[in-house]
């Protein structure tokens, strides 16, 4: 094949000038799913506002529309939902393709659970690799049928059924766990018990309050959290203002605090206290890191970030951090590679089952743009020596966003240029990613810089 026939799109970046701007990023990914599944089952119109529009969360309201919502984007940019109700979702007459995206998978897997007929399910390469029997266990117990062609993978069938509710303690810190079980457990009569022994992001029960239902979280006293949901509640429509996510700011904020003199205000973050993980980490660092303007917007906390570039130092990440940082992970080695001195990131196990092996696909990657590091089972440890490590390398994505993107950050501020072997990859979560950077001073090219 000729590099004229490849369908992939090799991007580079180069070592760039400070970055400096005001900026916004696009709306958060997590909480864009969220408000097109429960505004279909909520009765009567939902609006959106900054809906994330990347392709992982497109395939979720081509998934909705299957199931019977009506959902269309008016000229100005705003998302009506117009939601059937609890319980009134329809069979869809064609399999539902899921792309790259674990969430959208998994949430709509727990929501067909109680519907009275067979979802059939299919992804891409990487979707196609990852574990399903983690939701797979607790939807069958409360009733549902599953039927898979390995070990739980995709593709798969869902056959709904009425359900019983459960109890049901989590086996990982997992909120696509948590919410595939709490949107299985909304048609079902009786309440459902959730423990998660560590607190992962909380935007379902956030977003189930916002559209009226009682959802109960209670803190027990060795630091776990029970989430108490009753079934068959009624969904009132509500307004949402999707803020900008911030695993998407994380990219900007590792850009400009590894580029000296770099000057970056973030408009509109999401802060949510289970997502800021790397926004604590980097203080530690060293970053000279504010948080401005906080606010609550549609139950979530909101805020301005503004950062500066400036010396990093290497730390011990705390392993309890871990859950409200885990799609962070990836830049901050980057972050790492660029302090002074070791940085200890241990934990990690679920890194290994995302869109890629994360911890597998960046210590290849950092290893190749000369940063040393030794790659544990369940983290990396990396050595930074304060200095721009060597680059000019060419990195493998793996079908994974967070890697392409995190190495391209590396290149803009590494001796020599950086490229990803594949950018289409960033649509899924980060639309536009390379021209908002471009905005801000930084130096990309399509194509190998070989
Ligand atoms: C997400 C939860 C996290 C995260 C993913 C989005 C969500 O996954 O990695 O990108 O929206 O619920 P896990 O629940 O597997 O930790």
């Amino acid at each position: 094949m000729t590099s004229d026939t490849s369908p992939f799109r090799p991007v580079t970046a180069s070592r760039s000038p400070a970055l400096t701007g005001t900026v916004n990023v696009p709306g958060d990914k997590s909480i864009s799913h969220r408000s097109l599944i429960l505004g279909s089952l909520a009765t009567g119109e939902t609006r959106v506002s900054g809906l994330l529009e990347g392709e992982d969360v497109l395939r979720t309201a081509a998934a909705m529309r299957a199931l019977g919502a009506d959902i269309y984007k008016d000229p100005s940019g705003v998302w009506h939902i117009f939601g059937r109700g609890v319980g009134a979702l329809s069979e869809p007459d064609r399999v539902l393709d899921m792309g790259n995206s674990g969430t959208a998978a998994r949430l709509l897997m727990g929501l067909v659970a109680s519907c009275p007929f067979t979802t059939f399910f299919c992804g891409d390469e990487s979707l196609h690799k990852r574990p399903m029997g983690r939701i797979a266990l607790p939807i069958t117990e409360m009733g549902a049928k599953i039927s898979s062609r390995s070990e739980g993978r995709f593709p798969l069938a869902v056959t709904g059924n009425q359900l019983m509710p459960i109890e049901y303690e989590l086996p990982v810190a997992s909120a696509q766990v948590k919410s595939a079980i709490m949107l299985a457990a909304l048609d079902t009569a009786g309440i459902t018990r959730i423990t998660e022994p560590r607190p992962s992001r909380d935007h379902t029960e956030n977003m189930l309050r916002h559209f009226g239902a009682e959802v109960t979280v209670t803190t027990l006293e060795n630091g776990a959290r029970e989430i108490t949901l009753p079934g068959q509640q009624e969904l009132k429509p509500a307004d949402i203002v999707v803020p900008g996510d911030p695993s998407s700011a994380a990219f900007l904020v590792v850009a400009a605090a590894i580029l000296p003199g770099s000057d970056v205000t973030i408009l509109n973050v999401g802060l949510n206290p289970l997502r800021d993980g790397l926004f604590e980490t980097l203080a530690e660092m060293g970053a000279d890191l504010e948080v401005l303007n906080i606010r609550i917007e549609a139950g979530e906390r909101v805020g301005d970030l503004h950062i500066k570039g400036g010396p990093l130092q290497g730390i011990e990440v705390p392993v309890g951090r871990a859950p409200s940082m885990i799609d962070e992970y990836p830049v901050l080695f980057v972050a790492a590679a660029f302090a002074t001195g070791t940085t200890v990131m241990k934990g990690l196990r679920e890194l290994r089952v995302k869109e890629s092996d994360r911890l597998a696909t960046m210590a290849a990657g950092l290893k190749a743009c000369g940063i040393s590091l030794e790659e544990l089972e369940d983290g990396l440890i990396i050595e930074g020596t304060g200095k721009a490590p060597a680059g000019g390398a060419t990195v493998s994505t793996e079908l994974d966003h967070r890697i392409a993107m995190s190495f391209l950050v590396l290149g803009l501020a590494s001796d020599q240029p950086v490229t990803v072997d594949d950018g289409r990859v960033m649509e899924t979560s980060f639309p536009g990613f390379v021209q908002l950077l471009e905005s801000m001073g930084a130096l990309f090219s399509q194509g190998s810089s070989s």
